[in-house]
């Protein structure tokens, strides 16, 4: 059988972990095949998507700085992409460059794995409101999360996304007293990434039963989730986001549908703490 070869390209890209992940799922399952990152200049990002098939690549994934051109320019793309208006994934499907989103699963996946119940926990507060806070907010509603108040310090963001999903979906400038009677808190600004300090939200308005999620993962622990522990409140840190949004990709180009794994966090988990 020919080896089945896929990427993650972005500029720079050299950083990624999608192929530490995708690369124990190929050992894990015995496939052959192969998941490379790809430094792509912008430049030469369209002549890379229209010689995929003609370099035997059977898709990838996309990230900074190309996810916009990525959506533009593929010639179909899945629902939740529409939705979320990014592209995170590509595929060839009878010679058709497909793009996709998994962002969303990965935000799901990471919660039913170590919140479950989380969609049906309440009011849900989305801090920001960038490509991160739309696929936050597309699982809220595939979920069934009816009440979603998105918060960002530029409000007319904020009104555009509320504009954008529609019914139960309200914009905020600032946190006020949105979070009393919340069971859900996701921060998916930058805040509190890289040893930032910054507080997203005070969680100390949240209810007793409420779950803080972050979806920056370096540090693990960001200083929200610090405060939310500290305060007994259950937390789910954004690793698994990474972990999760990997599957679809993985089981579409190698047709096997990967676990995330104890073994395979730990793996992660290690690099991050090395760095
Ligand atoms: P992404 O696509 O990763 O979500 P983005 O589109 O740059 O990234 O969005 C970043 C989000 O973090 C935005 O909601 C941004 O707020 P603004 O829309 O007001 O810019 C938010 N953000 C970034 N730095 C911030 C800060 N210092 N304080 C508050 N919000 C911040």
């Amino acid at each position: 059988m020919v080896e089945k070869k896929a990427f993650v390209t972005g500029h720079p890209i050299a950083h990624s972990r999608s192929p530490k992940i995708h690369g124990y799922w190929l050992k894990t399952y015995g496939i052959d095949g192969s998941y490379r990152a790809i430094d792509v200049a912008p430049a030469d990002f369209l002549e890379f998507l229209r010689t995929l098939q003609a370099n035997g690549l059977e898709g990838g994934n996309v990230t900074i700085p190309h996810k916009e051109v990525a959506f533009a320019r593929v010639e179909r793309r899945d629902e939740a992409a529409e939705m979320i208006g990014a592209v995170n994934m590509l595929w060839l499907e009878d010679g058709v460059l497909w793009g996709g989103n998994s962002d969303w699963i990965g935000f799901a996946g990471n919660l039913d794995e170590h919140a479950p119940g989380w969609d049906k926990n309440g009011p849900a507060v989305v801090l920001g409101a960038g490509g991160a806070a739309r696929a936050v907010i597309h699982a809220l509603q595939v979920r069934g999360v009816r009440d979603i108040r998105i918060v960002n310090r530029t409000l007319a963001r904020a009104q555009e996304l509320a504009d954008r999903f529609g019914a139960g979906v309200t914009a905020h400038g600032a946190v006020g007293d949105l979070l009393a009677d919340a069971g859900l808190l996701v921060n998916t600004t930058s805040l509190g990434m890289h040893g930032d300090a910054t507080l997203a939200a005070d969680p100390a308005g949240l209810p007793g039963h409420a779950i803080v999620s972050d979806i920056v993962y370096v540090p693990l622990e960001t200083p929200l989730l610090a405060a939310a522990r500290a305060r007994n409140l259950k937390t789910v840190d954004g690793l698994g986001m990474l972990l999760h949004q990997a599957v679809p990709g993985f089981e579409r180009w190698f047709g096997k549908r990967p676990e995330v794994t104890p073994e395979l966090r730990a793996m992660i988990v290690a690099d991050i703490v090395a760095k």
